[in-house]
Formats: C-alpha cells, structure tokens, sequence
C-alpha cells in the first residue's frame, strides 16, 4: 500500500522544522520519494503533517469496568483524538498486577485502532505494601509500572519501588498526590512530589515520571531536581491548562489531583514552556453518566479527554504564544515515547507511519457526538476551541 501525503506542513518535533513537503508512505512506514503509482493521494494543502500523538496515561477500564470504555472504545476515542499510541494505566479489575494479566492485556490489544501498551501495577492489588514482580512484568512487556489512580503513601515501600524500578530498567510513573487529605488540597501533592524527588535521588539512577502536575510549588520543585541532574520527567494534561477551582463543584469538574488557582495553570504553562515538564498526557479517566450524577462527595474523579486533549492544547498553549507548533508536538508524541522506550514519535524516513494530520486553526465547539468512548464526562463540551485532527493514519492507513 503507497501513499501521498500532498502538500504538507510537515513537523519534526525533533529537530523543531516544520517543511512544505509530499510525505510518502510504503508499506506501513514513512519512504523516500517513489516514483510510479500511489494507491491514495490525500491532499493536505493548507494542513499540517506531525506524528502521531502518543497518550502515556490513559483509562480504558477493560477488564471490569467496560460500561465505561473498553479497549476498542478507547482506541477508537484515541484516534479520533489524534493519538496513535496510548499507555493504558493498571487500576483496572481485576489490577493488572501479574505477568499472566499483563500478557492477556497485550493479547487482547493487537488489533485495535491504535498501538496499546500497557502499566504494571507496582504492588499487589495496588495495596501499597507489596511489590509485584517487576522482572516478571518487565519480561512480559509491560510499557511502565504504575499504581496510578492510588498513591504509595507508605515512603519506604516507594522507596523499594524506585530500586526494583530501577534494577530492572523500568520508568515509575507515580501519582503523587496523598489521598487521605481532606479536600485534596495542594499541599497533598506538593509534599508527594518532594518525597518522591528526595527518593528517587536517594536511590540514584532511578527513573521517576510524575503524572499530572497542577501546582506552582510541584512545578518548582521539579525544575529544582532537574537542576540537580536527577532523571525525572514531569507530565500536565489539558484540563489542568484551561480550568481552574472556582467554577463551582460540578462532578464534571472532579478529578484527583483537584483543579488549582489560575496561579497554578499560570506556572504550570510556565512550567511547560522552560522545559520543567515534559509531557502533555491525557489521564483519560472514563466514568459514567449514572456515577457523576451521584452527590459530589460519592461521585468518581476524573475526566474523559483523548478527544478534545490537543485542541485543548493548540488553543491554550499554541495559539495563547506558549509552545510554537513542533514544542507542543513534541511533548505529545516525541517525550512521551522516547520516556517509555516506545518507538514512537518521528517523521523520518523508516519510522512508521503513525500520522496525525490536522488543521490548527479550525474553530469547533465539541458535543457528545464527537466522543467515541463510551463515557461523555468531558468538560469541554461546548466550549469552542481553535485546531482540528483531520484524519489519523496508524502504520500508513
Ligand atoms: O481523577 C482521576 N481519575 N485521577 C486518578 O488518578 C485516577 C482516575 C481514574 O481512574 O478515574
Ligand atoms: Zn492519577
């Protein structure tokens, strides 16, 4: 199968170009020009041409929760978003804390929509004492360990978890926020987020990323340890850009971390720009109609996203003079993949041909209808937003 990609803006979110090109693709990967017949010619004039996005934290529920998305839903809501690469996050039921749970997630995702890789939890049915086999995990394929959705409150259990992590070239992914604070207010995160910088130096050669960033005093914190040379990466996501906690206590808007001041998105843009975070993920988080219409203290946190993420970021980061094009790209595809390992992320001739193509200034005003999760708890339905996914290709279809 050969394809032209015709006129197009074509970003390297490495070496930051952006060219005026004809793209060809054979066989699945990106090719240097052919000459002869193509089996598609899409025209992108006036588009631009970038990698395909690639998500390291999302939710698709599946096994155990699959009236909220299942691996196909979510994959099909990834590609509608652009995404051609996702991380599924472990907190599922049962937990995907064995190799065999692991292996039979892996299986069950050969064929979907786009590339899912998948966590392993860090302890036991995510209880925050034991540690599961990280060898085991490893050897099974797991794309990162991670009990994201609960914390490892217990400090000397995370720091068994940073070496295992460590001794087995694994990436922790934490979810630094402790739950038992009532209210989840900032200092919640900030004190995990030190705790798991002063770890992960102790343990030296550690490789820490820590999800969803949303304070100022986090995102100092974080610029400090990278100072310090520590390996740590650092992801936001796009409700933390655009949202703030004074818009009222809607379940819509309930999520862990919680939304923070217009400070905080302030220094977590800030953040983004210097370099201090990394990565832009989704955390994903599918939940039903019937769960965020319970009371606000029942009701789950979380919110649906992978269609509306780089919109969300075009306008709040692209658009508003923060990030150029191949910066924002970048930290959706190239960071996330090369953080993980993934062979993700590149525009070069070889790579394959995992494509996003869109148009950055298309106004849309997202409605449910636009959704292809299963779940419609995405806050920004309705809100119009500037920059449109036109068309994905995974491998060149
Ligand atoms: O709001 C959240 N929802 N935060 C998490 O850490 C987990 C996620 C979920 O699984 O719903
Ligand atoms: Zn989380």
């Amino acid at each position: 199968m050969r394809k032209i990609l015709k006129n197009a803006l074509v970003i390297n979110p490495v070496n930051g170009e952006i060219l005026l090109r004809d793209l060809y693709i054979a066989d699945g990967r990106i090719a240097a020009e052919f000459t002869g017949a193509a089996d598609e010619v899409i025209d992108c004039t006036g588009l631009y041409v970038a990698p395909g996005l690639v998500d390291i934290h999302a939710h698709f529920r599946d096994p155990g929760f699959t009236h909220k998305e299942t691996l196909e839903t979510g994959a099909a809501a990834a590609r509608a978003g652009g995404f051609t690469a996702v991380v599924c996050m472990a907190n599922t039921k049962p937990v995907i804390d064995t190799p065999e749970l692991l292996t039979a997630q892996i299986d069950a995702s050969r064929a979907l929509a786009v590339n899912c890789y998948h966590a392993g939890c860090a302890t036991t049915g995510q209880n925050g004492a034991e540690l599961t086999d990280f060898a085991a995990l490893k050897r099974a394929g797991a794309a990162v360990i991670s009990d994201d959705g609960q914390a490892i409150t217990d400090a000397a259990v995370m720091l068994k978890v940073l070496e295992a992590a460590r001794d087995n070239g694994l990436v922790i992914s934490t979810h630094s926020e402790d739950p038992r604070f009532p209210g989840r207010p900032a200092v919640a995160e900030e004190y995990m987020v030190a705790r798991d910088l002063a770890l992960a130096e102790y343990a030296a050669g550690a490789k820490l990323h820590i999800q969803h960033v949303t304070t100022a005093k986090s995102v100092a914190l974080i610029r400090a340890a990278k100072l310090r040379g520590l390996d740590v990466s650092a992801e936001t996501c796009p409700h933390y850009l655009q949202l703030t906690n004074d818009g009222g206590q809607s379940t819509l808007r309930k999520v862990f971390p919680p939304l923070r001041t217009s400070e905080d998105v302030a220094a977590v843009i800030a953040g983004l720009a210097d370099g201090t975070i990394d990565i832009i993920a989704t955390d994903h988080a599918p939940h039903s109609a019937e769960e965020k219409a319970l009371p606000y203290p029942e009701a789950p946190g979380g919110m649906e996203g992978l269609e509306t993420a780089f919109s969300v970021c075009l306008t709040r980061l692209y658009h508003a003079g923060h990030l150029t094009l191949p910066e924002l790209i970048r930290k959706m595809s190239y960071n996330p993949a090369e953080r993980l390992g993934l062979a993700h992320g590149g525009v070069e001739a070889g790579d394959t041909a995992d494509l996003l193509i869109f148009d950055p200034d298309e106004l849309w005003t997202p409605t449910a209808s636009d959704l292809k999760s299963k779940s419609r708890n995405n806050p920004f339905l309705g809100t119009e937003l500037r920059g449109k996914v036109k068309r994905t290709l995974v491998a060149g279809r």
